[in-house]
């Protein structure tokens, strides 16, 4: 289970830490109150304030880091059952990770939605409008498209639901870089069979490695990056991690020119 702390390494910030997080930052964008960003009834009066943030996290502006690329490697390994990731950046598919191994439980600007007719388009299709400062609109019925984020109060993807049996399958739990602070997201943190160990690696505890830690809880606090790459040092893997990084980079740098 990611969240956003694993991209502040990246450059983006996170929600709700102090000073850094995007809920404290948010006077650019001019609206009420934080979660408005986020609102469909604020949306629709004036999606301004969240295309802003869009055109901010569109894919291609960021990479992906040690934490992401940790992720990968774990696949790679063929380790990773699912990525349940909160994420909007989408930097786990940027890292190579397969979409049908991950679940974005806040949704993607992969894709769009009109919000008139329904109908859906590849994100792709409006990166003009909205590095153009353009709101998107629908080519069939000229309604406001709105990327595939998941908005409070709008039902998560079909995929959240369709994997949720992942949970009780897994033998480990990774959780990393999250506050747990968002339902139903964060319950999943208990899903898993008390057996397992469920491992946090994130600045300070959060959900229930603060309030109900199970005997065979583990937390790794400080940075992520840190801790991820203790865990990769500990597992041996030093050098695969490096190799990957270094093809990766080199990809990225090559699709930059
Ligand atoms: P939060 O901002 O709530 O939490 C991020 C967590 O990561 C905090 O516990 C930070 O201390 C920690 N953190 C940040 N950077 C770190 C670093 N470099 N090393 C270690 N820890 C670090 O973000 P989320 O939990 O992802 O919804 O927030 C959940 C949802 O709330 C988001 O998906 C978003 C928001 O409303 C939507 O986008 C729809
Ligand atoms: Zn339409």
């Amino acid at each position: 289970m990611a969240g956003a702390g694993i991209s502040t390494p990246s450059g983006i910030p996170d929600f709700r830490s102090p000073g850094s997080g995007l809920y404290s930052n948010l006077e650019q964008y001019d609206i009420p109150y934080p979660e408005a960003i986020f609102e469909l009834g604020y949306f629709f009066v004036n999606p301004k304030p969240f295309f802003m943030l869009a055109k901010e996290l569109y894919p291609g502006n960021y990479r992906p880091n040690s934490a992401h690329y940790f992720l990968r490697l774990l696949h790679d390994k063929g380790l990773l059952l699912r990525l349940y990731t909160q994420n909007i950046d989408g930097l786990e598919r940027v890292a190579g990770i397969p979409p049908d191994r991950l679940v974005e439980a806040h949704g993607t600007f992969a894709t769009a939605t009109c919000t008139v007719c329904q109908r859906n388009f590849p994100g792709e299709d409006f990166r003009g409008d909205v590095m153009g400062d353009r709101i998107p609109r629908c080519p069939v019925c000229t309604g406001v498209v709105k990327p595939d984020i998941v908005f409070f109060g709008e039902q998560l993807p079909q995929r959240f639901l369709l994997h949720l049996t992942d949970f009780p399958m897994a033998d480990l739990l990774f959780v990393i870089g999250t506050s747990l602070e968002v339902e139903p997201f964060a319950s999943l943190a208990g899903a898993v069979r008390s057996s397992v160990p469920r491992v946090l690696i994130n600045r300070e505890l959060v959900g229930p490695f603060a309030w109900q830690q199970r005997h065979n809880d583990v937390a790794q606090l400080g940075d992520v990056v840190g801790g991820v790459e203790k865990l990769v040092e500990l597992l041996g893997w030093n050098e695969e991690m490096q190799t990957l990084i270094q093809k990766e980079k080199e990809k990225l740098d090559a699709k930059d020119k």
